[in-house]
């Protein structure tokens, strides 16, 4: 065995699940050539194999040294020696296949090898349906690295490395493999600044404001307390507020009104104000503004009814006309002014939102306005989720940044209902299971926002999500700021270069293979290079993904090209822009 071409040396020391190897003085190179293959010994991150009998370990290396790392007063003279420090990763017992952890460890002299090419061949295996490629070992053209379908997904997944590192392609490579690799997978992709329409042009892609594919989320499907919020901008403090409790019992009614829905048979004394039923919010405006100015046949408050209105033109919601009253005189005569003043705030609050075009998706939703508009909820769904297209993108490039976080909770909270009722369904729920991927997840599942609504409903998915068929796949390039819970619930990590310190800590910290070695390559990696480590990888690899094409639209400008040209600015170039700022259109 000793003459074999694969021979390293020995083990000397052996830790939990570290082990110590000093390299035989015979190796005839530093970098052997074996089956024609250049291998270079004691590269940080490559891979070693202990043969114990039946069984074979596999390390991988994750220091080198011409001292041992640990105490050296043996007395034996190891002048000319170099050490391994090795991480113990998992295990084959004979002709079977890679197993992840360690059932048996090597002891001292046991005899390392290096892990060839064809070794790898065996750990990775051939594609088979439960698998998609994602990419080339780093270590080898030849070698296509597959990861399981059923665990990228369902165990959740983090796609997390510095800005340019090449995540918004890694990305496109793992869900095109997924497309096209499965005919009855579906995926939803949350996608903040537009850019991966480009990528997919086979996709169902809703965007605000698109004429064939509008995107709306409709206001109704908030709870009242987000109502309130985004509407008013009432917060907890206002609840002792008459106006706040008169806004919930007004809101309760027109849902109460609304009971002829398309799907489903409410009970009316069940409907509260966080029922996710329509109301028309231009109504609601009407009302208060209606209440604010009527004038009235009596000044006692509580007799201010609507029959007792001096009301001259009734206005219109729809378009925002407020309703017309005879003048209130000064003097003790009819007509008398209002005493409804109470909704002074929340009705200019309230008209200023529904005014804001940039609000529309929300609060204008289309054919989803009211329970007398064309569609209602199961439609939505179909969109997002019924589509034969497979993959929905949900361009949320033109949601104002205010309304972002709500927007992302709704769509999470709605998606996960629909799984969890529908979870005995044979066309949705656990019988099709579902990945719903969040891109720039930083800006949206902050660790230290306590209230953000996305965070809630995305944690929601990534604790519970996999016994209702929802996988999550979150991608960031700031790991250190992303809720911890989520982070601890990734099931494959796919680390790319990343740069910041505080943000290597915590991917280190989070790996689930407890792998500091390989972690420890993430500054050094190149772009479109990913450590991938955890639940859907047979053994935690550096791979190498390819450059997609079409991409998404996330491509550095060609800085150098653009600054060489000279360029001509007339002042129409510009009036196009501004046009753009205020219509909200691209
Ligand atoms: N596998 C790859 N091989 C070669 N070049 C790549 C690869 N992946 C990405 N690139 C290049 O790197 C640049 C950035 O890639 P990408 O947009 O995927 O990065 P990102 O991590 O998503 O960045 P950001 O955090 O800004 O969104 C692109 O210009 C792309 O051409
Ligand atoms: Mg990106």
């Amino acid at each position: 065995m000793r003459n074999d071409a694969t021979f390293l040396g020995q083990v000397i020391r052996v830790d939990s699940s570290q082990v110590e190897v000093e390299l035989s003085n015979s190796i005839p190179s530093a970098a052997p050539i074996i089956k024609g293959r250049l291998y270079k010994i004691g590269q940080i991150g490559t891979f070693v194999k202990m043969p114990m009998g039946n069984i074979t370990i596999y390390g991988i290396v994750a220091a080198v040294s011409n001292r041992p790392f640990t105490d050296d007063s043996d007395g034996q003279n190891r002048a000319a020696s170099r050490f391994l420090s090795v991480q113990l990763i998992g295990e084959k017992v004979g002709d079977g296949v890679f197993e992840k952890g360690i059932g048996t460890y090597p002891t001292i002299s046991d005899e390392v090898h290096l892990v060839i090419e064809s070794d790898l061949f065996e750990i990775y295996g051939e594609r088979d349906g439960g698998s998609i490629e994602i990419g080339k070992h780093s270590s080898s053209e030849n070698l296509s690295v597959y990861i399981d379908t059923h665990n990228l997904v369902l165990r959740h997944c983090g796609i997390l490395g510095s800005t340019g590192s090449g995540k918004s392609n890694t990305t496109v490579s793992i869900l095109k493999a997924i497309l096209d690799g499965y005919a009855g997978s579906r995926v939803i992709l949350v996608d903040p600044h537009g850019e991966y329409a480009t990528a997919f042009p086979d996709a169902k892609i809703l965007r605000i404001g698109d004429e064939n594919t509008p995107l709306y989320i409709p206001f109704w499907l908030m709870t009242f307390e987000e109502l309130a919020y985004f509407l008013v901008g009432a917060d907890q403090r206002d609840e002792q507020k008459v106006e706040y409790r008169m806004l919930r019992e007004i809101v309760t009614n027109m849902k109460k009104e609304n009971l002829d829905l398309k799907a489903g048979a409410v009970e009316i004394n069940l409907v509260t104000a966080d029922s996710p039923i329509p109301f028309s919010v231009r109504a609601l405006w009407y009302r208060m503004n209606w209440l604010l100015n009527a004038t009235f046949n009596i000044s006692n408050k509580d007799d201010q009814v609507d029959d007792q209105a001096r009301m001259t033109a009734p206005g219109d919601a729809e378009s925002l006309a407020p309703a017309s009253f005879e003048p209130y005189t000064m003097g003790k005569d009819a007509p008398y002014k209002s005493k409804h003043q109470e909704y002074f705030s929340y009705e200019k609050k309230m008209l200023s939102r529904l005014k804001d075009s940039r609000f529309d998706f929300l609060f204008n939703p289309g054919d989803y306005k009211t329970a007398a508009s064309p569609k209602d909820l199961h439609n939505l769904l179909t969109d997002w989720i019924g589509s034969e297209k497979k993959l929905a993108i949900l361009d949320l490039s033109g949601v104002p940044f205010e309304v972002l976080d709500i927007t992302i909770g709704l769509i999470t909270r709605f998606v996960y209902d629909s799984m969890f009722w529908g979870r005995n369904e044979p066309y949705t729920g656990k019988k099709r299971p579902l990945l719903l991927a969040f891109e720039e997840a930083h800006t949206y599942l902050g660790k230290n926002d306590k209230t953000s609504y996305s965070k809630a409903a995305v944690e929601r998915v990534f604790k519970e999500g996999r016994k209702f068929g929802i996988g999550a796949l979150v991608i960031s390039q700031r790991p250190s700021e992303i809720s911890e819970t989520i982070l601890a619930q990734i099931g494959t990590l796919i680390a790319l270069r990343l740069t910041n310190s505080g943000d290597q800590a915590i991917v280190k910290s989070s790996a689930p293979d407890n792998l500091s070695s390989l972690m420890g390559l993430l500054p050094s990696l190149r772009i479109g290079e990913a450590v991938i480590a955890g639940e859907a990888i047979k053994i935690p690899s550096r791979v190498r993904l390819k450059l997609n094409n079409p991409r998404p639209t996330s491509e550095d400008p060609k800085l150098v090209d653009s600054w060489s040209k000279e360029h001509t600015v007339s002042d129409d170039n510009y009036k196009s822009v501004v046009t753009r700022i205020r219509e909200q259109k691209l």
